[in-house]
C-alpha cells in the first residue's frame, strides 16, 4: 500500500493534458455488450475503474484488449453470465452492467455496486426504468436480478434527475421494440457521449442533451470507433489547482462549453480565466480572492464533483463563503481532514460554512472518496510544509497519471510505501 506525500507551497507553470472522462467510460466500456462485432473505443482514462470494467467483459466471456488508452472489444461471444459479486462490488458504474446485459440478453444478475460512500445512492430511478420496459426486477442477497420476455419501448418520467438512470435505461431500450420516451432525463455531456457511441453502432436516439430523450428501437447493433470527450472534471480539478497555486497553467483538451458554472466562479473570485477552442487557461496565484457561495446542481450547474476540491481553494479567499451540496447530502467527508490542514469550515446540513483566508499546514490526512483526494491533493499544493495522504486507491479511480501531470507543472509530489505499522493504524481509523 502506499501514501502520496506532496511538498506545498509552490508556484505551479506549464501546461496538462486532460484525459478521456472517467463518467463517460465506465458507460461507454458496458455499451459495448450491445454490439454484434468489433467496437473499439479510443482516448480512455488510465484509471482503475476502466481496468475493471475491462476484466468483467473478460468474464462474461467478450474478447477485451486493453492499450494506449484504447481498448478493442469484440462481444461476439459474450454470455448472460450472472455478476453477483466479485469484481462488480469494486464500483458504482458496474451498475451499466445491468442496462446493457438486459438490453443484449433480456437478462442480468449484477451485484449491488460499490463506488464513493457519499450518503444514500439509491438506483430505484434504474429500476424504475427496466421495469416500464417489461423486466421484472427482484432484489436478492444483495445482487438485482433482472429478466424480461421482451422489451418494449415505454414512456418513463424519472422523478429524479439521474445521470446513471438515463444512461442506464438508454442501454436498456435501444434493443426494445418500438418507441421509449425519457422524460426529465439528465443533460450531463457524459449523456451525449453514450449516445453517440450508441448512434454510432446503429441507435436511434434524439434528444441527448436534453431533457427529453426519444430512442426509436432497433433489431441490432454493430460494431464502431468511438472517441471518448475529454474529462470535464479531471479539467476542472487542475483548473482549481491552476486557481490556487498556477502561474500560468494551461489546460489542454477540454471542452470549455462543459465548464461554463466553473469558470464563471473562478472569474467572480477573481481568478484570470481565457478560453479557445480546446484550451483555458488560468492565471492564478493572486493574493487577494474574493469569497464566492457555491451551490451544486444537474448539469448544466456546479458540478457536485468540483465542489470538494473548490472548498480547499475557498480556504484562500478573503471572507465567508458557503458550499451547498443539492445532490449528495453527505459529501463533506473532506471537511475533516481539510480542518486538521487548519482549515476553518464547519458544516451546517447540506452546506459548508469556509471562513478563508487560512494559510495550511501540512498534515497526515486521509482521502475517504475520490473527490475527497483530489480536494486533499489541492490542499497539498496550497499548503506550508509536506501533507501525507493515504487512500490512494480512491484516487486512481478518477486521476490518471496525477503525479505525473502535476510534477511537469512544477509541483513536487511523490509516493512511499506505508509500513506495516502506517497499514494496521489506518486499518483502525
Ligand atoms: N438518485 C436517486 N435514485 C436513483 C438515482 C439517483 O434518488 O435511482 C439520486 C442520487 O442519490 C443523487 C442524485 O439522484 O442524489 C443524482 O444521482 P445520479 O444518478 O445523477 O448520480 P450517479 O449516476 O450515481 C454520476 C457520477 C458521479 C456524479 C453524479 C452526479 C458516474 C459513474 N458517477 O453518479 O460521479 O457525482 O453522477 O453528477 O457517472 C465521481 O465522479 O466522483 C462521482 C461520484
Amino acid at each position: 500500500m502506499e501514501k502520496l506525500k506532496i511538498a506545498g507551497s509552490e508556484l505551479l507553470k506549464g501546461s496538462v493534458n486532460i484525459s478521456g472522462a472517467k463518467n463517460s467510460a465506465v458507460a461507454l466500456i458496458p455499451a459495448t455488450i450491445l454490439a454484434n462485432s468489433q467496437v473499439t473505443i479510443e482516448g480512455l482514462p488510465d484509471i482503475s475503474d476502466v481496468h475493471i470494467l475491462k476484466d468483467l467483459l473478460e468474464e462474461i466471456g467478450g474478447k477485451a484488449a486493453l492499450e494506449n488508452g484504447e481498448i478493442i472489444v469484440n462481444p461476439e461471444e459474450m454470455i448472460s453470465m450472472p455478476l453477483p459479486s466479485g469484481k462488480v462490488k469494486k464500483l458504482r458504474a458496474s451498475y451499466y452492467l445491468m442496462g446493457a446485459m438486459l438490453g443484449r440478453f433480456k437478462k442480468a444478475v449484477i451485484g449491488l455496486p460499490g463506488g464513493c460512500h457519499l450518503g444514500p445512492r439509491p438506483i430505484d430511478q434504474h429500476i424504475k426504468g427496466f421495469e416500464a420496459l417489461g423486466a421484472q426486477v427482484t432484489n436478492e442477497q444483495g445482487a438485482i436480478y433482472l429478466r424480461a420476455d421482451e422489451l418494449k419501448g415505454a414512456r418513463i418520467y424519472l422523478d429524479v434527475v439521474s445521470v446513471g438512470a438515463t444512461i442506464n435505461i438508454m442501454l436498456a431500450a435501444v434493443l426494445a421494440k418500438g418507441q421509449t420516451v425519457i422524460e426529465n432525463a439528465a443533460k450531463e455531456p457524459e449523456i451525449v457521449d453514450v449516445a453517440t457511441l450508441l448512434s454510432s453502432m446503429g441507435a436511434r436516439i434524439k434528444g441527448a442533451g436534453t431533457d427529453v430523450i426519444r430512442i426509436d428501437g432497433v433489431e441490432e447493433l454493430h460494431g464502431c470507433r468511438h472517441t471518448i470527450i475529454p474529462d470535464r472534471i479531471e479539467a476542472g480539478t487542475y483548473m482549481i489547482i491552476g486557481a490556487a497555486m498556477g502561474k500560468e497553467v494551461l489546460i489542454d483538451n477540454v471542452i470549455p462549453l462543459h465548464l461554463e458554472s466553473l469558470i464563471a466562479k473562478l472569474r467572480e473570485m477573481g481568478i484570470h480565466v481565457e478560453t479557445s477552442n480546446d484550451q483555458i487557461w488560468i492565471v492564478g496565484g493572486q493574493k487577494d480572492l474574493k469569497p464566492v457561495d457555491i451551490k451544486t446542481l444537474v448539469y448544466p450547474g456546479f458540478p457536485t464533483d468540483l465542489q470538494q476540491p473548490f472548498t480547499s481553494l475557498l480556504t484562500k479567499a478573503i471572507g465567508t463563503s458557503v458550499v451547498t451540496d443539492t445532490i449528495y447530502s453527505a459529501r463533506f467527508k473532506h471537511i475533516d481532514e481539510l480542518r486538521r490542514m487548519d482549515a476553518s469550515i464547519k458544516v451546517e446540513g447540506r452546506s459548508a460554512i469556509v471562513s478563508g483566508p487560512s494559510k495550511l499546514q501540512g498534515a497526515k490526512v486521509k482521502a475517504s472518496d475520490l473527490r475527497a483526494g483530489a480536494a486533499l491533493v489541492a490542499a497539498g499544493l496550497l499548503a506550508d510544509g509536506v501533507t501525507e495522504i493515504t487512500g490512494l486507491e480512491h484516487i486512481e479511480r478518477g486521476y490518471s497519471k496525477l503525479e505525473e501531470k502535476l510534477t511537469n507543472m512544477g509541483a513536487t509530489i511523490w509516493r512511499e510505501r506505508m509500513t506495516d505499522q502506517e497499514i494496521e493504524q489506518l486499518q483502525n481509523s
